[in-house]
């Protein structure tokens, strides 16, 4: 319990409101703590009101493609937008209050 967490909000950090629900992934780029590249430049885009599937074998990334968006992890290369708007540069609440997630 009072271990910091280590995906916080900048001090310049954005509130996310009026969500118009544009979703990118620009070369994105993802490893786990145990270094294998588990994501290798996934770039897409979702578009507000769009439904988007991911396709793939067990193991090839489709969850974690997902965890990124509300940083439960942060990307080790590239950059995910909403909206235009680098996930990391807006507040980590602000962000969650706008995504649903079912494991
Ligand atoms: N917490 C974790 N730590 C280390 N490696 C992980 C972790 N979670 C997933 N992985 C690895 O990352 C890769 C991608 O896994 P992921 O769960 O994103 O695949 P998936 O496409 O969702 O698979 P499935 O179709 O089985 O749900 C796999 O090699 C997996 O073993
Ligand atoms: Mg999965």
């Amino acid at each position: 319990m009072s271990i910091p967490p280590s995906i916080t909000s900048g001090l310049d950090a954005s509130e996310l409101d009026s969500v118009e629900g544009r979703v990118d992934y620009d070369h994105v780029d993802f490893s786990y703590d145990d270094g294998e590249r588990v994501l290798d430049d996934v770039t897409f885009t979702a578009n507000p009101g769009e439904t988007v599937g991911l396709v793939g074998p067990t193991g090839a990334g489709k969850s974690t493609i997902c965890k990124l968006l509300p940083r439960l992890y942060d990307v080790t290369g590239g950059e995910i937008r909403v909206d235009g708007t680098d996930v990391r540069d807006l507040t980590v609440e602000s962000l969650r209050e706008h995504i649903g997630y079912v494991g």
